[in-house]
């Protein structure tokens, strides 16, 4: 794509007003949309990749996926297809002003755990959402999550690309070895899982890794292993154990809880991670200060809470509404208990009493009467 595209209108409803950044399958552009009075981003993906019908197909598939995702922590998908000139493929999304990770850990150097553990539970959530519907990132890494401020509340991310990676299919950059196809690799390697170095069958618990090497670099500012070249990369997600935080940093004086929380997200056998993203969010919960319970904000959508039991960062309702359930209930008990306490007081004393009707309403407000 050549700068010619500024400027231009295109789907008949977008302006091309400038060219935000390129990455490895395309470049992302900020278009005004006049008739929704609102900025977006539209990604155009790179030519090739509009000439194989398979990918195009997977894409389309992809795409429909990601629109579906309503997360707040999910970038939003307005519109997807291909363009009508060069049948390049795009998406369409809400444009976000804000600094991706990668770049914020460059210019400011480790986060304190707690805001990092803020951040990255939002994130674990917005994956949460998408694997319940059996839609996996692939491509998680510090570039694809851009810090924003949303509706004044800062540090809140966004995760972009998700499911996109699926759709490329050869080397796109350095130190990116990228494919889709089974027994094939793909991905970044600092952040890929050992499975995905490994070629194998994705599922959502090599997100739950990449996360955990996100939050790694959060919190160190560094990588869990020594840097290399890609392919050394790669080899040590496959078999090196990452340093310990404690030892990678000392100077910061990092909680060494910290190293359990991150070190079992980053077990290279997937059976032995964080089954959900919920698990890894909630364990993030400990590094949170007293009484401050991020998760609950962010449970599972209640469709998908449906068709598996809730993991326990879903069933942490808000307080207030667990109150609400359960007060009626309390009243209603002490009610029946004060009424049978009335019932045996009334039979006790029934004997000295005149008899009446025999119908009559024993009052729960006897023992009060003269
Ligand atoms: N919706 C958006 N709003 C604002 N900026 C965006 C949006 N989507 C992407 N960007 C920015 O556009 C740039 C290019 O993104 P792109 O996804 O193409 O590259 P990347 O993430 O570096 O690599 P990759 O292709 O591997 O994902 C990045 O700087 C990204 O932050
Ligand atoms: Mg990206």
């Amino acid at each position: 794509m050549t700068e010619g595209i500024i400027g231009k209108e295109i789907l008949g409803q977008f302006r091309i007003i400038e060219r935000i950044g390129k990455g490895g399958m395309g470049e992302v552009y900020k278009a005004e949309q006049p008739a929704m009075d609102r900025v977006v981003a539209i990604k155009i993906l790179h030519q090739k990749l509009a000439g194989r019908q398979d990918l195009v197909s997977r894409f389309r598939r992809e795409a429909r996926a990601m629109s579906r995702l309503t997360h707040p922590n999910t970038v939003r998908v307005l519109l997807y297809g291909q363009l009508e000139d060069t049948g390049q493929l795009y998406i369409a999304m809400e444009y976000l002003e804000g600094v991706d990770l990668a770049r914020n850990t460059q210019l400011s150097g480790p986060m304190d755990p707690a805001r990092a553990s803020r951040i990255m539970i939002q994130v674990l959530s917005a994956l949460q959402e998408a694997h319940e519907v059996g839609v996996i990132h692939r491509d998680l890494k510090p570039e694809n999550i851009l810090l924003t401020t949303q509706g004044g509340i800062a540090d809140t991310p966004k995760v972009l690309d998700f499911g996109l990676a699926k759709i490329n299919d050869e080397k796109m950059r350095p130190g990116s070895l990228v494919l889709t196809r089974e027994g094939m690799v793909f991905g970044t390697p600092e952040f890929m899982s050992p499975e995905q170095a490994r070629g194998e069958t994705l599922d959502a618990r090599s997100d739950i890794y990449s996360a955990g090497i996100i939050f790694y670099e959060m919190v160190t500012g560094q990588l869990p292993f020594p840097r290399c070249k890609s392919m050394e990369y790669i080899a040590h997600q496959i078999k090196t154990p990452p340093i310990p935080i404690t030892e990678r940093r000392p100077e910061l004086h990092l909680p060494p809880e910290l190293d359990l929380i991150i070190g079992r997200a980053l077990e290279k056998d997937r059976n032995n991670r964080y089954a959900t993203a919920m698990e890894f969010a909630q364990a993030l919960q400990a590094l949170l200060p007293p009484g401050e319970q991020l998760g609950a904000m962010y449970s599972m959508p209640p469709a998908a809470a449906k068709q598996s039991p809730p993991p326990p960062a879903a069933a942490a309702a808000p307080a207030g509404a667990k109150d609400r359930q359960g007060k009626p209930l309390v009243i209603a008990l002490i009610a029946i208990i004060v009424a049978l306490l009335g019932l045996v007081g009334y039979l006790l004393m029934a004997p000295d009493q005149p008899s009446t009707d025999g119908g009559a309403v024993v009052p729960v407000s006897a023992p009060d009467q003269p």
